[in-house]
């Protein structure tokens, strides 16, 4: 991998809000939060939005500085 590419996943995976799961990890292991998000993650009962390619996030972060009630999860391919 890039050397560029690697420093950009350790920044990332340093911040709280991110997570990195590989597709056979998910297969073995499942998704941990999957059904829990709300109670264990956000600590709260407000609706999930869950953006499906939200590349590096900015429209998901956008959002959820707009609409502070609700829960926003974005999901992308690469890191
Ligand atoms: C055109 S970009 C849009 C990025 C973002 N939504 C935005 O508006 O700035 C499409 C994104 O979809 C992601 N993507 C494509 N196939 C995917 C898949 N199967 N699962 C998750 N993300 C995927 C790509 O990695 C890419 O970041």
């Amino acid at each position: 991998m890039a050397k560029r590419k690697l420093k950009k996943f350790a920044e990332v995976s340093s911040f709280d809000n991110c997570f990195f799961l590989s597709f056979e990890q998910s297969r073995e292991e499942g998704l941990p939060l999957k059904g829990k998000w709300n109670k264990e993650f956000f600590k709260n009962d407000n609706p999930i939005v869950l953006e499906l390619g939200c590349g590096k996030g900015e429209y998901t972060v956008g959002l959820a500085k707009r609409y502070p009630n609700k829960n926003f999860i974005g999901v992308d391919i690469k890191g």
